[in-house]
């Protein structure tokens, strides 16, 4: 575990400023470049080895990918974020009256702006709260932890860099009532069974006082989601082989990202939007760091995600499987995106 650079001296200028936030903030960092690269090794070579190939979405998210993700949030066709931010606005001040939690923890935090509607509704009551981000951006974590610490003098913030699926075990043990947020529909990335393996793992972590919130986009007319994962824009198109050239980076590898077309489709009968990326033309590629080639035929396709949708009875039964109980459903005015309000099922 190593220490952020908040937690560092910093310019004298800098300094009363930054011992004050040093005393309210604390950064455990499991996943640093190195790690993230042999866990990126692992996955490369066998997704690029199985048949069909594949690469898992957690490598979108380099610092550019993140700032691609960042201008997706903003696209006219990306309704996701909009409709969560509506009915969070509506909910928070309810939700923060009766759940009342001392810890908050976030998994797969980035920005700030979902946060601040649960923040923005506590009432100054001189107790401290607080906030414990999970995400593989340091970066991310550490800008959203200064900007927190200046506008809520009574947070405290214990960040943790690491991937929430291996790192929910490093969380601190709770100072009191638990509220665990998944937002983004981020939960609809991951397969059936990673997704129950994941939800039990937050039954534990939120206890049986405590309550998980989740946001999860539904489903809805395959045009509109079509539509949302190929803007016109092409920003989706540009965060997709945005992974090409993660992997270019980190493993020494020669993708040529715009030899590769963007496609993403809904599939009814699993209830997803597949995004893939199809080789234009016959060519070959060197990941020099794993020593592999790979040799790709016009149409050769690398499967790069799965962005599940939800109906209510989908969630209750995940729910269920994972010795849950829903007992909060929310949906925005156009019945597009849910919040998921669940306990530990007694
Ligand atoms: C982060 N996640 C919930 C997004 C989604 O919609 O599944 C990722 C994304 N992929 C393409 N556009 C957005």
């Amino acid at each position: 575990m190593s220490k952020s650079s908040l937690q560092k001296e910093r310019a004298p200028g800098d300094r009363r400023k930054s011992l004050y936030f040093a005393s309210r903030y604390q950064c455990d960092t499991y996943l640093d470049e190195d790690s993230l690269r042999a866990l990126m090794a692992r996955d490369v070579l066998r997704g690029l080895t199985s048949f069909p190939r594949f690469l898992p979405p957690r490598y979108f998210y380099d610092d550019a990918g993140v700032e691609l993700f960042d201008q997706i949030t903003r696209l006219p066709e990306y309704y996701l974020t909009r409709a969560e931010c509506s009915i969070l606005h509506a909910l928070a001040p309810v939700l923060i009256k009766n759940v009342a939690p001392v810890d908050i923890v976030e998994l797969g935090a980035g920005g700030t702006t979902k946060i601040r509607y649960l923040l923005d509704a506590f009432k100054p009551s001189g107790r401290e709260i607080r906030y414990i981000p999970i995400d593989i951006s340091a970066r991310a974590l550490e800008q959203s932890a200064l900007e927190l610490l200046d506008d809520y003098p009574w947070l405290t913030v214990h960040a943790i860099v690491g991937d929430f699926e291996r790192e929910l075990v490093r969380v601190p043990p709770p100072r009191g009532r638990r509220l665990a947020v998944f937002f983004g529909s981020t939960l609809g990335n991951l397969e059936a069974e990673n997704r129950i393996r994941l939800l039990l793992e937050l039954r534990n972590l939120i206890g049986p006082d405590g309550q998980l919130l989740i946001g999860l986009d539904l489903v809805k007319d395959s045009r509109i989601l079509e539509k949302a994962y190929n803007d016109s824009a092409h920003v989706t198109a540009a965060f997709n082989r945005n992974i090409l050239l993660a992997v270019n980076r980190m493993l020494k590898a020669n993708f040529e990202p715009e030899a590769f077309d963007h496609l993403a489709f809904y599939n009814p009968e699993y209830t997803r939007v597949e995004m893939h990326l199809v080789s234009r033309c016959e060519q070959t590629v060197r990941v020099r760091a794993i020593e592999l080639t790979v040799h790709f035929a016009p149409g050769d396709r690398i499967w790069t995600e799965n962005c599940y949708k939800f109906t209510r009875r989908s969630v209750l039964e995940m729910f269920q499987a994972a010795s849950m109980r829903l007992c909060g459903w929310f949906e925005d005015s156009a019945g597009q995106f849910a919040l998921a309000l669940a306990k530990v099922a007694t």
